[in-house]
C-alpha cells in the first residue's frame, strides 16, 4: 500500500563502506584488520538485503582514487578481494545472489581479473538479488566512458546527436537496465558521495551514519531501511500530488 507516497522498501541500495581504518585504529590494530572485519559486514548486508527483498545491492569496495593509498594497503586489499571472491561464491549461490563487478577491472592483476570473471560465471544462473561490487569504479569514470562510447557511435554514423537523450546516456553506464539506487548509505561519519553514484543519485534518499563499517550489523541496516521507509518520494511532484494520486512519483 503506497497511498501516502511513503517509500517503504528500496529496490536498490548503494553503500559506501567507510570507517574500516578508524575501526582498526580504535583497537590499536593495523588498518588491514578493519578491512578484514569489514568482510563480515559485507556478508551481513548481503544476507539482510536478500531477507528484506531488496533487488539490487551495490557496494563501493575500491574507488578509482584508492590507488593513492600506501602500496602495502592496496596490495592487502587486493588479496582480501581474491580470498573473499573465492570464499563467498558458495554462500552467494545458496542465497540465489548474482554477482557482478563494475568498474575498470583492466587495472587489476590477471589473476584477480580471472577470479572476478569466474565468480560472475559461477553465479550467473542465480536470479534472486543482484550484488554489484564497484571496484576501481568512479562515477566520473563511468560518465566519461559512456560519453566516449556515444561519441564513437556518432563518429561511426550510427547515432545522430539529436538522439542523445537521458535514456541514451543511461544505457551506456555500468548501471544500465537497473533501477536507480533508492537508498544510499554511507557509514563512518563522512557526508559526501566521493565520486560514487553521480548520474544515478538524482533522486536517491541519502542516509549517513557514524557507525564504522565493521560495526554495521543487521540492526544498523534495519535502522537505515526504517529511515527510508519514512521518506516520502516525490520525484519533482508536490507532497499533495503524491498523496492525491497515491503514487511515489517514480518515473517509468
Ligand atoms: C573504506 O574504509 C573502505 C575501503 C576502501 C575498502 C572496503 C573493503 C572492504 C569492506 C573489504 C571487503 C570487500 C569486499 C567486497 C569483499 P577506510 O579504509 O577509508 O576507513 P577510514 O576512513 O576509517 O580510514
Amino acid at each position: 500500500m503506497e497511498g501516502d507516497g511513503l517509500a517503504r522498501l528500496p529496490r536498490h541500495v548503494a553503500i559506501i563502506m567507510d570507517g574500516n581504518g578508524r575501526w582498526a585504529k580504535q583497537r590499536e590494530l593495523p588498518r588491514h584488520a578493519g578491512h578484514k572485519a569489514g568482510v563480515g559486514s559485507v556478508r551481513s548486508s548481503v544476507e539482510e538485503s536478500v531477507r528484506h527483498g531488496v533487488e539490487v545491492l551495490t557496494l563501493f569496495a575500491f574507488s578509482s582514487e584508492n590507488w593513492k593509498r600506501p602500496q602495502k594497503e592496496v596490495s592487502l586489499l587486493m588479496d582480501l578481494f581474491m580470498v573473499a571472491l573465492q570464499r563467498e561464491v558458495k554462500r552467494l549461490k545458496r542465497n540465489n545472489v548474482r554477482l557482478r563487478i563494475i568498474g575498470d577491472r583492466s587495472a587489476f592483476s590477471d589473476k584477480l581479473q580471472q577470479r572476478i570473471a569466474q565468480a560472475e560465471t559461477d553465479t550467473d544462473q542465480c536470479n534472486g538479488m543482484l550484488l554489484q561490487i564497484a571496484a576501481n569504479y568512479g562515477g566520473r569514470w563511468d560518465i566519461t566512458r559512456a560519453t566516449r562510447r556515444l561519441a564513437e557511435r556518432v563518429a561511426a554514423g550510427g547515432l545522430h546527436p539529436d538522439q542523445i537523450d537521458e535514456s541514451a546516456i543511461a544505457a551506456e553506464l555500468s548501471f544500465a537496465g537497473l533501477p536507480d539506487p533508492d537508498l544510499f548509505i554511507r557509514t563512518g561519519g563522512e557526508q559526501r558521495i566521493s565520486n560514487f553514484i553521480l548520474w544515478q543519485c538524482a533522486y536517491t534518499e541519502l542516509y549517513f551514519t557514524d557507525t564504522y563499517w565493521p560495526d554495521f550489523d543487521a540492526d544498523a541496516y534495519s535502522e537505515a531501511l526504517d529511515f527510508y521507509a519514512g521518506r516520502q518520494r516525490r520525484f519533482g511532484m508536490t507532497g499533495e500530488q503524491v498523496e492525491e494520486t497515491g503514487s511515489t512519483g517514480r518515473p517509468g
